[in-house]
């Protein structure tokens, strides 16, 4: 085993019974048209390596995205994309920034790429704190998501831009980015060619089975990532499927005004805990000092949320699983009041 391994945290998945509101999925089911049209994906092509179908792929999300097909990488989840190109950027000890909090695995993937990562001690989330870091470090790459997960915060593309005159590598990892369908870095590109952006099909396209996820770049950083890429990484059977639902003219509207409308809705439900912080995303955060102790009321009833040392991470549900949340946080205040 490599030297210092036991240092590089394991991710253990495990399925959650009751609701799921701790893993941002989407909640919104998927229509009956588009359960019928994946049922026709054909299975002649299982014996085959897939080929074709990436290609399709690839010139379906382009179209939706607004680049050309030539300036997208195809990984099995946006996860997968963040450790290729960890290892196609990072020489050893190359350093690495991230905002703090942001999502967990930006450490682990340097790690791994045997890099070295440092976020803000405090107030990990100011802009000002960020750059002072930067300065401090001379990074060779940021990891950033935008929108923040787990706060919901939105860096600015100005701000954006602005880190990336700074570093040789800007990552901006949009994977909530389609419940706002604006602010994406995409209209930047052009100008900021150091810049990589994440998208995936596991949040607001409910696809996190199929495991997709896409790099957007220049076609000349595209091209020299996917030397780091292993010839056949994504099923060609997802990529079909992913391929149908992506050719619906209506479904990704539909879940993004389902996620809005059950995101101000958990908004209203979650305000008696604490402050809410603004999300355009399919999560809220809540702050509160109780936060395992909420986690663990929830839990309780049989919902799953996510504790941070300063608050609450959770995602837009149903309403089933509201109707518990709110139970719950009346039992408190009743509680209280007696
Ligand atoms: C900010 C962010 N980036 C990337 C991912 C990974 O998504 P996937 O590998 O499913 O595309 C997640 C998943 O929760 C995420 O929150």
């Amino acid at each position: 085993m490599r030297r210092n391994y036991q240092n590089i945290p394991r991710y253990v998945p495990h399925a959650a019974s009751g609701y799921a509101l701790n893993q941002n999925e989407s909640q919104y089911p998927l229509p009956e048209r588009l359960e019928r049209a994946i049922r026709d994906v054909s299975l002649e092509a299982l014996s085959r390596y897939p080929v074709e179908e990436l290609l399709a792929l690839k010139a379906s999300y382009a179209d939706y995205a607004g680049v050309e097909p030539t300036q997208l990488m195809v990984g099995s989840g946006s996860d997968e994309l963040l450790a290729i190109l960890s290892q196609a950027i990072l020489d050893t000890e190359d350093r690495v920034v991230a905002p703090a909090p942001d999502f967990s695995m930006y450490g682990i993937y340097t790690q791994i790429a045997r890099g070295h990562f440092t976020q803000p001690d405090e107030q990990g989330l100011r802009y000002e704190t960020l750059i002072e870091v930067i300065r401090a470090t001379e990074p060779k790459l940021v990891l950033i998501s935008n929108p923040n997960n787990p706060t919901g915060k939105m860096w600015t593309l100005d701000e954006l831009s602005d880190i990336a005159t700074r570093v040789p590598y800007l990552v901006v990892d949009e994977a909530y980015i389609d419940f706002t369908m604006k602010d994406s870095f995409v209209s930047r590109l052009s100008e900021y060619p150091n810049v990589i952006i994440l998208r995936t099909l596991s949040k607001a396209f409910g696809l996190a089975n199929l495991r997709i996820g896409f790099m957007i770049a220049s076609e000349e950083i595209i091209e020299q990532i996917d030397r780091f890429r292993s010839p056949f990484n994504v099923s060609g059977l997802s990529a079909a499927v992913a391929n149908v639902v992506l050719r619906d003219e209506t479904y990704i509207q539909e879940s993004i005004q389902f996620h809005t409308a059950q995101r101000e809705k958990l908004t209203e439900l979650l305000r008696p805990i604490g402050e809410i912080l603004p999300s355009r995303a399919n999560f809220i955060y809540v702050k509160t000092d109780d936060s395992e102790g909420w986690a663990s009321r929830f839990l309780d009833k049989g919902v799953h949320v996510r504790a941070f040392p300063d608050g609450l991470r959770v995602s837009a549900g149903t309403d089933e699983a509201y109707a518990l949340i709110q139970q719950t946080i009346e039992e408190v205040n009743s509680v209280e009041n007696s």
